[in-house]
């Protein structure tokens, strides 16, 4: 149905009523103007570029893909233009995007749920293995070329084994993260929306984070949370930057409050506070959880399909947040 050209609408309520379908070959038409905010790989630009005229700015596009980096507000809506009908998120979180002045718009919005579950978690057990066997640390004395040898108590770390695992949000990636460590001999722990997460945090020995940012969310991990956790315990954060509150983890990992952080995301994105630069019990990455060669082209091709649904087919994706 590539070649189908339909007109539709979309109400408030995010449903596309198709009010008429123009049925022309490709290239008899304007095709539709898609705008990529961010690179995306060679192969999802292919596709792109078979259904839709990529275009370099937002402004007159019919389609925009975007990425969390891209802060997409009511301002960035109005300039694309009233044409505007679809943000394809080239991510599952949709933080970064005001949809509420989406909506008012009559604009549908996407993202990538699903296909990213399992490399995301993969990513979040990494970093808490790094994390707690020390794996960064040691690469970085090496490299260093510091002097070592085989010690019964050199660079000494933790087992996940027999830990218990907090795992904040129990969605998708939070349910395979506690699956995956549950492998691992690990206890895994839910906290949700309406449990006690001071309680909860009081005896997990790692926290890590898997909720949406929402403004309840937002310092979620603030200086009282960090203070309710045990001093022996770590912070895993593969979900928003925001959800912490950057500084007050800061305060408490320099204080020996607790006793690490692996981070794959940041309050002040991609900005990465110097303070953690300088610990060695922390561990980071730069937003590469779900950076595997087939997330990224199965999270590319929801959004292709996303644009093609509004675009040509006149149909509501089922990505539709
Ligand atoms: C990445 O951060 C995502 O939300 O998919």
């Amino acid at each position: 149905m590539e070649s189908a050209y339909c007109r539709y609408v979309v109400p408030a309520d995010g449903n596309a009523i198709m009010i008429g379908a123009a049925m022309s070959p490709p290239g008899e038409e304007r095709r539709p103007h898609v705008h990529e905010a961010a690179g995306v790989p060679a192969e999802i630009e292919q596709e792109l570029d078979r259904s839709f005229e990529l275009v370099l700015t937002p402004d007159g596009a019919d389609g925009i893909v975007v990425t969390p980096a891209v802060r997409v507000d009511a301002a960035y809506l109005r300039a694309a233009g009233p044409q505007l009908r679809i943000v394809a998120n080239y991510a599952v979180g949709i933080d970064n995007i005001d949809l509420g002045a989406a909506r008012s718009s009559g604009i549908v919005v996407t993202n990538t749920p699903g296909v990213l579950t399992n490399a995301t978690a993969e990513h979040a057990i990494g970093l808490i293995l790094a994390l707690l066997r020390r794996i960064c640390e040691g690469d970085r004395s090496l490299r260093r070329r510091d002097h070592w040898e085989w010690g019964p108590d050199f660079m000494v770390g933790e087992s996940l084994e027999g830990k218990e695992l907090l795992v904040v949000g129990p969605g998708r990636i939070g349910r395979t993260v506690a699956r995956l460590a549950e492998a691992l001999g690990a206890r895994p722990v839910f906290a949700g929306r309406d449990d006690d997460l001071r309680a909860l945090l009081a005896s997990a020995d790692v926290v890590s984070l898997h909720c949406p940012l929402t403004p309840e969310t937002r310092h979620l991990i603030d200086a009282q949370a960090l203070a309710a956790m045990k001093p022996t315990a770590v912070v895993v954060n593969t979900a928003r930057g925001q959800v912490v509150d950057e500084q007050a983890l800061v305060t408490a990992l320099r204080a020996g409050a607790l006793a690490g952080a692996a981070l794959d995301v940041y309050e002040f994105e991609p900005v990465v506070s110097e303070e953690l630069l300088a610990l060695d019990n922390v561990v980071l990455t730069p937003h590469i959880a779900s950076a595997t060669r087939e997330t990224r082209l199965a999270m590319g091709m929801l959004c292709v399909d996303a644009l093609r649904a509004v675009l040509l087919e006149g149909r509501t994706p089922p990505n539709t947040v």
